[in-house]
C-alpha cells in the first residue's frame, strides 16, 4: 500500500542559539509550499512541544531573516522533556513529560519533526524517535563537537568573532608590551579555541583535549621576548586544564542537559602569566559575544542548505536521521550514530600539525 503524502512538520530550535539558526528555518519553510507541507514552529524549543506552545510558519514569517542571529522561534537548553525540573516547596524534582510531548505532536498532527540543535537536542530526538514521533536532526553548535558531521553550522561564525577579537588584541597587546589571555568557548571540544587560534595568529593555544604544562606556556612568552617580541595573545578554550588540575567552573545548574558550566580559567592563566613571569597581562572573555549576531557567509549558505536537505528527508520519511556535511556534500546520518561520542581535536588533526608548524605552541606537558 503506498504512503500517504507528508502533510505537516513540526520544526524547533533546541539548547544554546546560534548564528544560522534562522536561516535553517527559512530553508526548511520556504521549499515546503513546493512539497505541499505546512509547518508549524514550535516555541522555545522543546519547552514548547511540551507546554503545546506552537505557531504556524508561513513565507512571509521567513522573509528577511536569513542573516538574522538568533531564532525567531526561541529556544532553552532546560526544556528536556526526559529531565523536566519543577520546584516543589523549594526541592528541585526531576519529572518525565515525554507523554505531553507526544501527545502535543498528535494533537498537532504532525507528520514528522524537525530539531535544530547539538549534541543534547540529538540525544533527546534519539529518545522522541524511540517513542514513535518522526525526527529530524539538523547539527547545529558553536563547539562544533557532533560527531557524522564535517562541521555543525554557528562554529564559523564563533570562530570568526575569535579571530576579530584577536585582530583587535594583537595591537593593543604589541603597544603595551603585555600578554593578552583571550577565554573562548566550546564546553570539552577545542574546535573554537583551535581554528580562532590559528586564525587570529595566537601564540599559544590551550585545549580541553591537550592538558598544559605551566612551564611550557611561561617558557614560549619568554622565548618570545628572546626573538624580540614584547607580547604574546594566549587563545585559552573555557574547558582547558594544566596536567596537574581541573577544569574551572562557575557552577551547576541541574536543569540543564549537562549541569556543568565552565568559565573562568582566562583569569586563572593570566594571574599565573603575571606572577611567574612578571610580564604585564590581561584577560578577555569573549562569552555570548560568539553566540550573538549575524551568520558569516560560509555559515547562511551550510544552514540553507542543512534546512533544505532537513525537508527533504522528511519528505521521504527518512526519519531518525540528521543531515550531515561530509567533505563538500550533505548527507545524512543516522541520529544514533551522531550522538556516539563526541568529535574532539587530537593530537594528529591535521590543524594542530599545522599550527605547531608555525609556531604555535600548546604547552602540551
Ligand atoms: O554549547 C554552546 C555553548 O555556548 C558552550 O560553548 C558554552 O559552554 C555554553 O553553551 C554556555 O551556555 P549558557 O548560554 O547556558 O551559558
Amino acid at each position: 500500500m503506498a504512503q500517504s503524502k507528508v502533510r505537516r512538520i513540526g520544526i524547533l530550535t533546541g539548547g544554546g542559539d546560534c548564528p544560522g539558526l534562522n536561516a535553517v528555518i527559512r530553508g526548511v519553510t520556504k521549499p515546503a509550499q513546493d512539497y505541499g507541507m505546512s509547518v508549524l514552529g514550535i516555541l522555545d524549543g522543546f519547552e514548547g512541544l511540551v507546554e503545546g506552545r506552537a505557531k504556524e510558519l508561513t513565507n512571509e514569517d521567513v522573509s528577511g531573516i536569513l542573516a538574522r542571529g538568533g531564532t525567531i522561534l526561541g529556544s532553552s537548553n532546560k526544556g528536556d522533556p526526559f529531565h523536566w525540573p519543577v520546584n516543589k516547596d523549594g526541592v528541585i524534582e526531576i519529572l518525565n513529560k515525554s507523554a505531553a510531548a507526544l501527545k502535543n505532536y498528535q494533537a498537532w498532527n504532525l507528520d514528522a519533526l524537525i530539531a535544530i540543535g547539538g549534541d543534547g537536542t540529538m540525544h533527546i530526538c534519539q529518545k522522541l524517535g524511540e517513542m514513535g514521533m518522526n525526527m529530524v536532526g539538523v547539527p547545529k553548535t558553536i563547539d562544533n563537537d557532533l560527531e557524522a558531521t564535517d562541521q555543525t553550522f554557528g562554529h564559523d561564525s564563533a570562530v570568526w568573532v575569535v579571530s576579530e577579537a584577536l585582530d583587535r588584541l594583537h595591537t593593543t597587546a604589541s603597544s603595551h608590551h603585555r600578554v593578552i589571555v583571550v577565554e573562548v568557548m566550546g564546553r570539552y571540544a577545542g574546535w573554537i579555541a583551535l581554528n580562532g587560534g590559528i586564525a587570529g595568529g595566537a601564540d599559544i593555544i590551550l585545549i580541553p583535549e591537550i592538558p598544559f604544562s605551566w612551564d611550557k606556556v611561561y617558557e614560549k612568552i619568554l622565548m618570545r621576548e628572546l626573538m624580540g617580541k614584547k607580547f604574546s595573545l594566549v587563545c585559552v578554550a573555557e574547558g582547558a586544564k594544566p596536567i596537574d588540575g581541573l577544569m574551572v567552573t562557575k557552577g551547576l545548574d541541574i536543569k540543564r542537559h549537562d549541569p556543568v558550566q565552565l568559565g573562568g580559567i582566562g583569569e586563572v592563566v593570566c594571574k599565573k602569566i603575571e606572577d611567574n613571569t612578571g610580564r604585564e597581562s590581561r584577560v578577555t572573555v569573549l562569552g555570548h559575544v560568539q553566540r550573538g549576531g549575524s551568520p558569516t557567509p560560509y555559515d547562511r549558505i551550510l544552514s540553507t542548505k542543512f534546512g533544505a536537505f532537513a525537508i527533504e528527508l522528511a519528505a521521504q520519511r527518512k526519519y531518525g536521521r540528521m543531515v550531515a556535511l561530509k567533505g563538500s556534500e550533505i548527507k545524512n546520518v543516522r541520529i544514533e550514530d551522531a550522538i556516539a561520542r563526541q568529535k574532539l581535536v587530537r593530537l594528529d588533526t591535521q590543524a594542530v600539525i599545522v599550527a605547531k608548524k608555525v609556531g604555535i605552541s600548546f604547552a602540551e606537558g
